[in-house]
């Protein structure tokens, strides 16, 4: 018997195992598995669909349910499949569609592969532990034409550069170390989800993709014509840095300057789905808002960062405040921060001239 606790996350009242992750990954403790730290992750997804409106979504991997059944309380006129292979998530599945006395909800006890060849869904979420790449193909045959794929990766180890035999084994792509891991490994992910769809004659369009926690997520716009999947793949890039003056180098080929990749070089947000994100009742309000302020002021067109701290060190000076130094870089051309460190920036200012900045500083 597994003893369970009832929290409230969002306005859905959840029961979830007594003992659970709070922190990191997380793994299941309970027999069921549900992480705390995972509400930021559930709460964008809340305001996602709510921005895209009603739609029919599955929860493929939905454990205790809890995105699954926040989805149908919480976003008007959505219908929601929240299905998991294990007998004893089903139970929980169960219990709290009970509990919130949902009719707009459907427990479903099936491996994801074989749910998604019998039914299409307009969204279609994959939360695996580590990597999505072993559900990619079934989530992309059960997404409806023209519908939305949502992956979680907590795979970040690899995807960041960490193991790169491992990355290029699971993502066929070569990962990029040092301050650019992060921007590399969301756009690894995105490039692995284009490569996957173009093989069934369909392109996508990111809609809100970002690198958080523990983990990257990244919601995608499915779209359905092999000239599409053509336009997809012409925005696959490599990058590499040039180890004399830090600079970015991108390529749309494999090169000795630009080793690293393919990654995906198109933009991560959408700016209609930022516009209509809406923090109202989620769990962690105050960081959803700031987020969306981040998300917003991104350059995100300009596909690879610098980090404040390895260019002053490169120009053998201290850090600056680093809104000092955005102002400075911004007197000269466009810069933005990042959402994926809180020490990066997006800019096209060449190298060399960003160390200028910092060196008269
Ligand atoms: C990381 S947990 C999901 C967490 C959940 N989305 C949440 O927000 O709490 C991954 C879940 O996937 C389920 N799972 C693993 N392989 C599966 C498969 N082939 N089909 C369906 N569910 C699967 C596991 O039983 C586990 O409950």
């Amino acid at each position: 018997m597994i003893q369970t606790v009832e929290i409230v996350e969002g306005s859905t009242p959840l029961v979830v195992p007594a003992e659970h992750s709070d922190g990191g990954p997380g793994k299941i403790t309970g027999g069921v598995f549900f992480n705390g730290k995972m509400a930021f992750n559930r709460d964008v997804s809340v305001m996602f669909l709510r921005a895209l409106g009603g739609v029919s979504a599955v929860d493929a991997m939905s454990a205790t349910g809890a995105r699954a059944v926040r989805l149908a309380n919480e976003v008007p006129g959505c219908e929601v499949v929240a299905n998991d292979s294990s007998r004893l998530a089903h139970g929980f599945i169960s219990r709290n569609i009970e509990l919130n006395s949902l009719t707009n909800c459907r427990a479903s006890n099936k491996d994801l592969r074989v749910l998604l060849a019998e039914e299409s869904f307009g969204y279609v979420d994959i939360d695996p532990f580590g990597s999505p790449m072993p559900f990619l193909h079934a989530a992309i045959g059960g997404c409806a034409k023209g519908g939305v794929l949502a992956v979680t990766a907590t795979d970040t180890a690899p995807l960041a550069g960490a193991h790169r035999k491992k990355c290029e084994r699971r993502y066929g792509s070569r990962p990029i170390r040092g301050a650019m891991c992060h921007e590399g490994g969301l756009r690894i992910l995105l490039s692995s989800l284009a490569r996957e769809l173009a093989k069934f004659d369909r392109g996508m369009m990111p809609l809100l993709c970002h690198s958080s926690d523990h983990y990257y997520r990244v919601y995608v716009r499915v779209t359905d014509t092999a000239s599409h999947a053509d336009e997809t793949l012409s925005k696959l890039i490599y990058m590499g840095v040039d180890p004399d003056t830090r600079q970015r180098l991108v390529s749309n080929a494999l090169s000795k300057e630009t080793p690293h990749g393919p990654f995906w070089g198109g933009r991560l947000f959408d700016d209609s789905i930022l516009g209509r994100l809406d923090p109202k009742g989620v769990e962690e309000g105050r960081r959803c808002e700031k987020s969306i302020a981040l998300w917003k002021s991104e350059l995100d067109r300009i596909p690879y960062v610098y980090c404040a701290d390895e260019m002053s060190s490169h120009a053998g000076v201290g850090s600056p405040r680093f809104a000092d130094l955005l102002d400075r870089l911004s007197e000269i051309g466009p810069v933005s921060p990042t959402h994926i460190s809180p020490t990066s920036f997006r800019t096209e200012i060449p190298a060399t001239e960003i160390v200028a900045v910092l060196r008269s500083m």
